[in-house]
Protein backbone atom coordinates (compact mmCIF):
# COMPACT_ATOMS: atom_id res chain seq x y z
CA UNK A 1 0.00 0.00 0.00
CA UNK A 2 1.57 3.34 -1.18
CA UNK A 3 0.91 6.41 1.04
CA UNK A 4 0.40 9.82 -0.87
CA UNK A 5 0.04 13.18 -0.10
CA UNK A 6 0.48 15.31 -3.30
CA UNK A 7 -2.17 15.43 -6.35
CA UNK A 8 0.74 15.04 -9.21
CA UNK A 9 1.77 11.40 -7.46
CA UNK A 10 -1.83 10.28 -7.16
CA UNK A 11 -2.40 11.57 -11.09
CA UNK A 12 1.23 9.27 -11.85
CA UNK A 13 0.27 6.41 -10.17
CA UNK A 14 -3.64 6.24 -11.74
CA UNK A 15 -1.48 6.33 -15.08
CA UNK A 16 0.19 4.23 -14.98
CA UNK A 17 -3.17 2.21 -13.90
CA UNK A 18 -4.39 3.16 -16.70
CA UNK A 19 -1.77 2.57 -19.25
CA UNK A 20 -2.38 -1.43 -18.34
CA UNK A 21 -6.11 -0.94 -18.79
CA UNK A 22 -6.61 -1.03 -15.20
CA UNK A 23 -10.33 -0.08 -12.95
CA UNK A 24 -10.05 2.01 -10.57
CA UNK A 25 -12.17 2.31 -7.69
CA UNK A 26 -12.17 5.63 -5.27
CA UNK A 27 -13.41 5.97 -1.83
CA UNK A 28 -13.49 9.26 -0.67
CA UNK A 29 -13.44 9.54 3.16
CA UNK A 30 -12.85 11.82 6.06
CA UNK A 31 -11.18 9.66 8.27
CA UNK A 32 -11.16 8.07 11.44
CA UNK A 33 -12.25 4.68 9.73
CA UNK A 34 -14.68 2.66 11.26
CA UNK A 35 -16.18 -0.87 9.78
CA UNK A 36 -18.71 1.42 7.67
CA UNK A 37 -15.73 3.10 5.62
CA UNK A 38 -14.45 -0.60 5.04
CA UNK A 39 -17.68 -1.87 3.87
CA UNK A 40 -17.04 0.41 0.76
CA UNK A 41 -13.21 -0.42 0.75
CA UNK A 42 -13.92 -4.00 0.79
CA UNK A 43 -16.66 -3.45 -2.05
CA UNK A 44 -14.02 -1.39 -4.17
CA UNK A 45 -11.39 -4.57 -3.27
CA UNK A 46 -13.76 -6.60 -5.21
CA UNK A 47 -15.04 -4.66 -8.49
CA UNK A 48 -11.47 -2.78 -9.37
CA UNK A 49 -7.90 -3.52 -9.89
CA UNK A 50 -6.27 -0.63 -8.23
CA UNK A 51 -7.84 0.73 -4.80
CA UNK A 52 -7.94 4.39 -3.81
CA UNK A 53 -8.64 5.99 -0.37
CA UNK A 54 -8.59 9.39 -0.04
CA UNK A 55 -8.93 10.82 3.76
CA UNK A 56 -8.92 14.61 4.04
CA UNK A 57 -11.27 16.16 6.53
CA UNK A 58 -12.57 18.92 3.95
CA UNK A 59 -12.79 22.41 5.38
CA UNK A 60 -15.32 23.62 2.88
CA UNK A 61 -17.87 21.41 4.28
CA UNK A 62 -18.08 22.40 7.34
CA UNK A 63 -20.01 25.54 8.58
CA UNK A 64 -18.62 27.88 11.30
CA UNK A 65 -19.82 26.72 14.48
CA UNK A 66 -19.30 22.81 13.37
CA UNK A 67 -17.08 20.54 14.49
CA UNK A 68 -13.96 21.22 12.16
CA UNK A 69 -11.49 21.75 14.61
CA UNK A 70 -12.20 18.47 17.32
CA UNK A 71 -13.17 16.44 14.23
CA UNK A 72 -11.13 12.98 15.41
CA UNK A 73 -8.41 12.25 13.39
CA UNK A 74 -5.93 9.00 13.64
CA UNK A 75 -3.86 8.64 10.29
CA UNK A 76 -1.88 5.61 11.96
CA UNK A 77 -5.07 3.60 12.51
CA UNK A 78 -7.08 4.35 9.61
CA UNK A 79 -3.58 3.31 7.53
CA UNK A 80 -3.62 0.09 9.37
CA UNK A 81 -7.30 -0.24 8.45
CA UNK A 82 -6.68 0.64 5.35
CA UNK A 83 -4.00 -1.59 4.71
CA UNK A 84 -5.90 -4.89 6.29
CA UNK A 85 -8.56 -4.47 3.19
CA UNK A 86 -6.01 -4.34 0.89
CA UNK A 87 -6.21 -0.98 -0.46
CA UNK A 88 -3.50 0.16 -3.22
CA UNK A 89 -3.23 3.73 -2.33
CA UNK A 90 -4.49 6.45 0.56
CA UNK A 91 -4.22 10.09 -0.60
CA UNK A 92 -3.77 11.99 2.23
CA UNK A 93 -3.49 15.54 1.05
CA UNK A 94 -2.77 18.91 3.34
CA UNK A 95 -5.29 21.42 3.20
CA UNK A 96 -2.54 23.58 1.19
CA UNK A 97 -2.61 20.73 -1.00
CA UNK A 98 -6.79 21.06 -1.83
CA UNK A 99 -6.75 24.65 -1.52
CA UNK A 100 -3.80 26.66 -2.17
CA UNK A 101 -3.55 30.15 -1.27
CA UNK A 102 -6.18 31.95 -3.90
CA UNK A 103 -8.31 29.14 -4.39
CA UNK A 104 -11.93 30.14 -5.65
CA UNK A 105 -13.55 27.29 -7.71
CA UNK A 106 -17.04 25.72 -6.49
CA UNK A 107 -19.23 22.91 -7.60
CA UNK A 108 -22.51 23.31 -6.24
CA UNK A 109 -26.30 21.86 -6.89
CA UNK A 110 -28.90 24.36 -6.63
CA UNK A 111 -32.60 23.87 -5.75
CA UNK A 112 -34.01 21.21 -3.04
CA UNK A 113 -31.83 18.53 -3.48
CA UNK A 114 -29.75 20.73 -1.32
CA UNK A 115 -31.80 23.10 0.26
CA UNK A 116 -33.49 20.26 2.33
CA UNK A 117 -32.94 17.92 4.92
CA UNK A 118 -29.18 18.38 6.30
CA UNK A 119 -28.90 21.36 4.06
CA UNK A 120 -31.53 23.42 5.61
CA UNK A 121 -29.27 23.72 8.72
CA UNK A 122 -25.87 23.05 7.13
CA UNK A 123 -25.65 26.01 4.91
CA UNK A 124 -23.13 25.42 2.07
CA UNK A 125 -22.33 22.13 3.65
CA UNK A 126 -22.93 20.20 0.28
CA UNK A 127 -21.39 22.95 -2.53
CA UNK A 128 -18.31 21.96 0.07
CA UNK A 129 -19.14 18.53 -0.76
CA UNK A 130 -19.66 18.45 -3.83
CA UNK A 131 -16.51 20.42 -4.93
CA UNK A 132 -14.04 18.25 -3.00
CA UNK A 133 -15.68 15.07 -4.57
CA UNK A 134 -15.30 17.10 -7.81
CA UNK A 135 -11.61 17.55 -7.58
CA UNK A 136 -11.60 13.66 -5.94
CA UNK A 137 -12.86 12.72 -9.23
CA UNK A 138 -10.45 15.00 -11.70
CA UNK A 139 -7.59 13.59 -9.61
CA UNK A 140 -8.10 10.04 -9.45
CA UNK A 141 -10.37 9.83 -12.62
CA UNK A 142 -12.10 6.52 -11.06
CA UNK A 143 -14.25 3.88 -13.01
CA UNK A 144 -15.93 3.71 -9.98
CA UNK A 145 -16.52 5.99 -7.11
CA UNK A 146 -18.42 4.56 -3.61
CA UNK A 147 -20.31 6.17 -1.05
CA UNK A 148 -22.36 4.82 1.84
CA UNK A 149 -26.33 5.37 2.16
CA UNK A 150 -25.90 6.46 5.84
CA UNK A 151 -25.09 10.33 4.17
CA UNK A 152 -28.09 9.26 1.44
CA UNK A 153 -28.66 12.95 0.90
CA UNK A 154 -25.13 13.27 -0.29
CA UNK A 155 -25.55 10.07 -2.17
CA UNK A 156 -28.10 12.03 -4.26
CA UNK A 157 -26.63 15.04 -4.39
CA UNK A 158 -23.79 13.47 -5.52
CA UNK A 159 -25.88 11.57 -8.37
CA UNK A 160 -27.05 14.36 -9.70
CA UNK A 161 -24.06 16.23 -10.04
CA UNK A 162 -23.10 13.28 -12.32
CA UNK A 163 -25.82 13.42 -14.15
CA UNK A 164 -25.79 17.33 -14.61
CA UNK A 165 -21.97 17.40 -15.63
CA UNK A 166 -21.46 14.41 -17.49
CA UNK A 167 -19.09 12.95 -15.37
CA UNK A 168 -17.66 9.50 -16.97
CA UNK A 169 -17.86 7.17 -13.96
CA UNK A 170 -20.65 5.35 -11.80
CA UNK A 171 -21.54 6.27 -8.24
CA UNK A 172 -22.04 3.07 -6.19
CA UNK A 173 -24.35 3.49 -3.63
CA UNK A 174 -23.61 0.93 -0.20
CA UNK A 175 -25.86 -0.05 2.54
CA UNK A 176 -25.58 1.40 6.13
CA UNK A 177 -23.19 -0.74 8.42
CA UNK A 178 -25.18 -0.17 11.91
CA UNK A 179 -23.60 -1.45 15.54
CA UNK A 180 -25.30 -4.87 16.70
CA UNK A 181 -27.76 -2.11 18.46
CA UNK A 182 -28.77 -0.73 15.41
CA UNK A 183 -26.79 2.36 15.85
CA UNK A 184 -25.41 3.27 12.69
CA UNK A 185 -21.88 3.76 12.43
CA UNK A 186 -20.43 6.97 12.30
CA UNK A 187 -17.20 9.00 13.24
CA UNK A 188 -18.71 11.32 15.56
CA UNK A 189 -20.47 8.72 17.50
CA UNK A 190 -16.91 8.83 19.57
CA UNK A 191 -18.48 12.18 21.18
CA UNK A 192 -20.91 10.14 22.89
CA UNK A 193 -20.46 9.56 26.38
CA UNK A 194 -21.94 5.99 27.60
CA UNK A 195 -25.51 7.47 28.51
CA UNK A 196 -25.56 9.21 25.27
CA UNK A 197 -24.77 6.11 23.53
CA UNK A 198 -27.97 4.34 24.61
CA UNK A 199 -29.77 7.57 24.41
CA UNK A 200 -28.70 7.69 20.53
CA UNK A 201 -30.90 4.35 19.87
CA UNK A 202 -33.98 6.42 19.61
CA UNK A 203 -32.52 7.24 16.00
CA UNK A 204 -32.68 3.69 14.53
CA UNK A 205 -35.62 2.53 16.93
CA UNK A 206 -37.68 5.49 15.63
CA UNK A 207 -37.01 4.30 11.98
CA UNK A 208 -38.15 0.66 12.97
CA UNK A 209 -41.34 1.85 14.23
CA UNK A 210 -41.71 3.79 11.07
CA UNK A 211 -41.83 0.91 8.91
CA UNK A 212 -43.94 -1.00 11.14
CA UNK A 213 -46.61 1.88 11.52
CA UNK A 214 -46.77 2.14 7.28
CA UNK A 215 -46.75 -1.43 7.07
CA UNK A 216 -49.75 -1.69 9.21
CA UNK A 217 -51.65 0.88 7.51
CA UNK A 218 -50.33 4.47 8.11
CA UNK A 219 -50.02 6.16 5.03
CA UNK A 220 -50.00 10.06 5.84
CA UNK A 221 -46.35 11.04 6.35
CA UNK A 222 -47.29 13.74 9.04
CA UNK A 223 -48.43 10.96 11.13
CA UNK A 224 -45.39 8.90 11.22
CA UNK A 225 -43.41 11.94 11.80
CA UNK A 226 -45.44 12.32 15.08
CA UNK A 227 -44.91 8.25 15.92
CA UNK A 228 -41.59 8.79 15.47
CA UNK A 229 -40.98 12.56 17.08
CA UNK A 230 -42.84 10.77 20.20
CA UNK A 231 -40.21 7.86 20.57
CA UNK A 232 -37.23 10.02 20.39
CA UNK A 233 -38.72 12.53 22.59
CA UNK A 234 -38.14 9.53 25.51
CA UNK A 235 -34.34 10.12 25.29
CA UNK A 236 -34.00 13.22 27.73
CA UNK A 237 -30.81 14.16 25.83
CA UNK A 238 -32.58 13.95 22.05
CA UNK A 239 -33.68 16.83 20.26
CA UNK A 240 -34.88 16.62 16.54
CA UNK A 241 -33.33 18.57 14.23
CA UNK A 242 -35.01 17.07 11.19
CA UNK A 243 -37.68 14.67 10.32
CA UNK A 244 -38.41 13.87 7.06
CA UNK A 245 -40.29 11.74 4.41
CA UNK A 246 -38.91 12.35 0.86
CA UNK A 247 -39.36 10.76 -2.37
CA UNK A 248 -35.82 8.81 -2.41
CA UNK A 249 -34.59 10.19 -5.57
CA UNK A 250 -35.70 13.77 -5.95
CA UNK A 251 -35.97 14.16 -2.40
CA UNK A 252 -39.05 16.08 -2.30
CA UNK A 253 -41.45 15.58 0.89
CA UNK A 254 -44.21 13.10 0.61
CA UNK A 255 -47.54 13.85 1.77
CA UNK A 256 -48.57 10.57 1.61
CA UNK A 257 -46.04 7.70 1.90
CA UNK A 258 -45.57 5.97 -1.53
CA UNK A 259 -43.06 4.90 -4.31
CA UNK A 260 -39.58 4.31 -3.48
CA UNK A 261 -39.37 6.89 -0.41
CA UNK A 262 -36.69 8.21 1.87
CA UNK A 263 -37.29 8.69 5.81
CA UNK A 264 -34.42 10.29 7.08
CA UNK A 265 -33.90 12.43 10.56
CA UNK A 266 -30.98 14.65 12.04
CA UNK A 267 -30.92 14.20 15.82
CA UNK A 268 -28.97 15.90 18.56
CA UNK A 269 -27.86 13.73 21.47
CA UNK A 270 -26.72 16.89 23.61
CA UNK A 271 -24.64 18.56 21.33
CA UNK A 272 -23.47 15.30 18.90
CA UNK A 273 -25.60 15.71 15.72
CA UNK A 274 -26.33 12.53 14.27
CA UNK A 275 -28.21 11.40 11.15
CA UNK A 276 -29.74 8.01 10.15
CA UNK A 277 -32.27 6.95 7.52
CA UNK A 278 -34.46 4.11 6.01
CA UNK A 279 -35.24 3.73 2.20
CA UNK A 280 -38.46 1.37 0.96
CA UNK A 281 -40.56 0.75 -1.36
CA UNK A 282 -44.25 1.42 -0.65
CA UNK A 283 -47.10 -0.03 -3.79
P1 LIG B 1 -17.14 10.37 5.90
O1 LIG B 1 -18.17 10.85 6.86
O2 LIG B 1 -15.79 10.01 6.40
O3 LIG B 1 -17.74 9.15 5.13
C1 LIG B 1 -17.04 8.56 4.05
C2 LIG B 1 -17.97 7.59 3.37
O4 LIG B 1 -18.30 6.54 4.28
C3 LIG B 1 -19.30 8.25 2.95
O5 LIG B 1 -19.67 7.79 1.66
C4 LIG B 1 -20.26 7.77 4.02
O6 LIG B 1 -21.61 7.72 3.60
C5 LIG B 1 -19.71 6.38 4.29
N1 LIG B 1 -20.18 5.91 5.60
C6 LIG B 1 -20.04 6.52 6.81
N2 LIG B 1 -20.65 5.80 7.78
C7 LIG B 1 -21.20 4.71 7.18
C8 LIG B 1 -21.98 3.59 7.62
N3 LIG B 1 -22.32 3.44 8.90
N4 LIG B 1 -22.36 2.67 6.71
C9 LIG B 1 -22.04 2.81 5.40
N5 LIG B 1 -21.30 3.83 4.91
C10 LIG B 1 -20.89 4.78 5.78
O7 LIG B 1 -18.99 11.53 3.83
C11 LIG B 1 -17.89 12.03 3.97
O8 LIG B 1 -16.89 11.50 4.77
C12 LIG B 1 -17.47 13.29 3.23
O9 LIG B 1 -18.60 14.10 3.04
C13 LIG B 1 -16.78 13.03 1.86
C14 LIG B 1 -17.70 12.29 0.88
C15 LIG B 1 -15.49 12.22 2.07
C16 LIG B 1 -16.39 14.38 1.20
O10 LIG B 1 -15.54 15.11 2.02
Amino acid sequence: MRVLETVEAVRAAVKNAKLKEQEVGLVPTMGFLHDGHLSLMKRARMENELVVVSIFVNPTQFGPNEDLESYPRDLAADLAKCESVGVDIVFTPSVSEMYPTGYSTYVNAEGNITKTLCGASREGHFKGVTSVVTKLFHIVAPTRAYFGQKDAQQVAVIQKMVRDLNYDLEIVPCEIVREADGLAMSSRNTYLSETQRKEALVLSQSLKIAKQAIDQGTKEASAVIEIMKKHIETAPSATVDYIQIVDARSLEDLDIIRGEVLIAMAVRIGKTRLIDNMRFIVV
